[in-house]
């Protein structure tokens, strides 16, 4: 079989890179393929530039709909929410919940924590009372050692919390970890934190060889690995929304009343707070509106993400991040989730559209940017279960995705309008559009 390995790849300029990927992946005409990837470059070179630098090997730019979600009342404010998705109907069904809680008095918010976490994992082949003794003097020297790199975040406000001694050698031969908390204040900190961890993994080694505590074979101290950690239990938020029961309203055209909708909507929440199957459906919907935001602001949706599920699971059981409960007639609907984000550095201050977002937001710092978040995530789970207790999740999604169907058969600006009138209350999918948009061109 041919090889298709290569060598210098990177060193390449664009249109070469997509010339091999042409002729070795693509078997097309490489001046067309050219032609197809260089469609969505950035007609400016400087903002192309600023793209190519966020990543490796670029050949193009995958574009992604902005949209905004407005009417979010959050803490007293007004927001319009940037969301970057490619899914039809997440933004509607935000806007749409928004709108709802809008003259209910909102959502309200309040930062719990905001606690990052840094591990250096280490294994130490000697007595645990010897380095537990040891320990006080060493936490000194590492948080003594660290001060350039922790000066700055000192300053606005951050820094380290602790440093804790953990003795894994039940689960693992010699194993030891230093578990490192610190405050990052409005950056994410991800670099300040591997920064101080791997600096703690210096100093560590080198003050057990100078402590004539150890033993020569004590000595033999090895660093496995100095990283954060993106599970962030202590860095939650929570946001809620509440009325009365009665102030529900009515749904499905007044065929529902309210007791009968916070009933439904309340067991529907408790069933994805006993079945992990249900559990993980009703955490993607939050997701789709948590990440988003995540990344219309620049921030690391996989950090968040990884983050939530294991938030989720923490109790040993994968539950609902949302909760929901009537009580003396009050319907509460709220959510505590653990959002590490940042406001300041990263992409958030390179992106144009990141910068973008933030202005639309009224530059949040980062705990108004968590409160944001929570209210998204809550509201685009407000909007799922509430169709789907409802009028059930296909109607509306359908709708939002008739587009897509449409453009799939290339449908003409005349068809499509005919098709949004006939399809407004017929069951849609794909082989219905099709026999339709079909039908009107026999014609
Ligand atoms: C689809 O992307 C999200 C939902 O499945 C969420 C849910 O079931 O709660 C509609």
């Amino acid at each position: 079989m041919e090889k298709k390995n290569v060598s210098g790849f990177s060193k390449l300029n664009k249109t070469d890179k997509i010339k091999w990927l042409a002729q070795n992946f693509l078997y097309s005409n490489p001046i067309d393929v050219v032609k197809d990837f260089a469609e969505y470059w950035h007609d400016n070179i400087e903002e192309q530039k600023i793209f190519d630098g966020f990543s490796e090997n670029t050949i193009s730019n995958f574009h992604m709909p902005f949209g905004v979600a407005p009417n979010f009342l959050i803490d007293g404010k007004d927001y319009a929410i940037p969301m970057v998705t490619e899914e039809s109907s997440v933004v509607a069904a935000a806007s749409n919940a928004a709108k709802f809680w809008y003259n209910k008095g909102g959502f309200k918010t309040t930062i719990n924590n905001s606690v990052k976490i840094g591990q250096v994992h280490f294994t130490y082949p000697g007595s645990e009372e010897k380095l537990e003794e040891f320990f006080p003097e060493l936490k000194s020297k590492l948080i003594e050692g660290v001060k350039a790199i922790t000066a700055n975040m000192e300053k606005r406000g951050g820094g380290i919390l602790d440093i804790e001694l953990l003795n894994f050698t039940d689960k693992e031969k010699d194993l030891f970890q230093l578990k490192c908390s610190f405050e990052t204040v409005d950056s994410m900190g991800a670099n300040f934190i591997n920064s101080c961890l791997e600096a703690f993994g210096n100093i560590l080694v080198d003050e057990i060889q100078l402590s004539t505590a150890f033993t020569l074979k004590e000595k033999n101290v090895k660093v496995i690995m100095c990283i954060l950690s993106n599970l962030t239990p202590d860095c939650t938020v929570t946001a809620s929304v509440s009325c009365s029961v009665k102030d529900l309203g009515t749904f499905q055209n007044g065929l529902m009343h309210a007791e009968e909708f916070a009933e439904k909507f309340t067991q529907a929440v408790r069933i994805a707070e006993v079945d992990p199957y249900r559990a993980t459906t009703h955490n993607k919907g939050i997701m789709n509106g948590i990440d988003s935001v995540i990344i219309a602001t620049g921030n690391d949706f996989r950090a968040v993400e990884a983050c939530a599920h294991a938030y989720a699971a923490i109790t040993g059981e994968y539950k609902s991040l949302t909760h929901a409960e009537v009580k003396d007639d009050i319907f509460t609907f709220s959510i505590t989730i653990p959002l590490a984000l940042g406001t300041v550095g990263g992409l958030t201050g390179l992106h144009p559209l990141a910068k973008k977002s933030m202005e639309i937001m009224g530059q949040p710092n980062a705990h108004q940017l968590m409160s944001i978040v929570a209210c998204v995530g809550l509201a685009q789970n407000f909007g799922a279960v509430r169709a789907l207790t409802t009028s059930g999740i296909q109607a509306g999604h359908m709708k939002m995705h008739l587009n897509n169907i449409l453009s799939q058969f290339q449908a003409t600006e005349q068809e499509i309008e005919k098709a949004v009138a006939y399809f407004n209350d017929k069951v849609i999918s794909v082989s219905s559009v099709r026999a339709f948009v079909m039908g009107l061109r026999v014609v």
